[in-house]
């Protein structure tokens, strides 16, 4: 009987639209997941959210949780911390947005400002070994420049959960509704990506 490995898979995406360019990406990036774990003998448990249907209140500052660790707001975050706590792989994609992420996933990012707090002054995060996140933006510029606010601050948030390291893929030029599809380019490099981050999971 073949054994397997199990590993829990958390995706963000932060799209509203039909037809959206990031979302596209992430299929095409699950789909690969799926696909590379399989043959790797890895099982893969997913939890898949759509940060604009969740009810996620911006963060206050209050800076309770520097000496609780915990977030004193109640609301949808309550379901995603232990998410974040606890996959091995987290995928976040998502359309650029002034250079930036759009308010519904800043939201969530601000709000694991109580993770930050665990791991860094309270010393109470569980072990990171091996954990890494892959990131899928779509943003119309061609620029490097344009995706950088975006990609800082998604670093700052990784390293906050305790994942080591990410990858990121950058859709460029992409800006209508569907314009993601057809480009083989992006898909290659997303196989590239999930080839990688499998690796680096199950060796670890
Ligand atoms: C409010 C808003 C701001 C945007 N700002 C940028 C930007 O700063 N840079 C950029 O390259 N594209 C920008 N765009 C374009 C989107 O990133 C682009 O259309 C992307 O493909 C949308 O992804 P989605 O289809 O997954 O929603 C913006 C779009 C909107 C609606």
């Amino acid at each position: 009987m073949l054994s397997f490995m199990s590993i829990t898979v958390t995706a963000l995406h932060a799209s509203a639209r039909p037809g959206s360019n990031s979302k596209w990406l992430l299929d095409r990036a699950m789909e690969r997941l799926d696909r590379a774990a399989t043959l790797r003998r890895v099982e893969v448990d997913w939890h898949v959210r759509s940060v604009v249907d969740l009810d996620v209140q911006p963060c206050v500052g209050c800076d309770d949780c520097r000496t609780t660790g915990r977030c004193s707001i109640g609301d949808d975050m309550d379901g995603l911390y232990p998410l974040l706590r606890s996959s091995q792989v987290i995928i976040v994609a998502s359309p650029i947005f002034f250079r930036g992420l759009p308010s519904s996933l800043k939201a969530v990012v601000d709000r694991c400002q109580c993770l930050w707090a665990d791991r860094f002054l309270l010393g109470l995060a569980g072990p990171t070994a091996g954990r890494r996140g892959l990131v899928l933006l779509a943003g119309a510029s061609r620029q490097d420049r344009d995706y950088q606010p975006a990609e800082g601050i998604m670093t700052a948030w990784f390293r906050s959960l305790g994942v080591s390291a990410h990858e990121v893929v950058r859709g460029q030029g992409l800006d209508r509704e569907g314009e993601a599809a057809g480009r083989s380019d992006l898909v290659d490099r997303i196989d590239a990506a999930v080839s990688s981050l499998i690796e680096d999971v199950v060796s670890r």
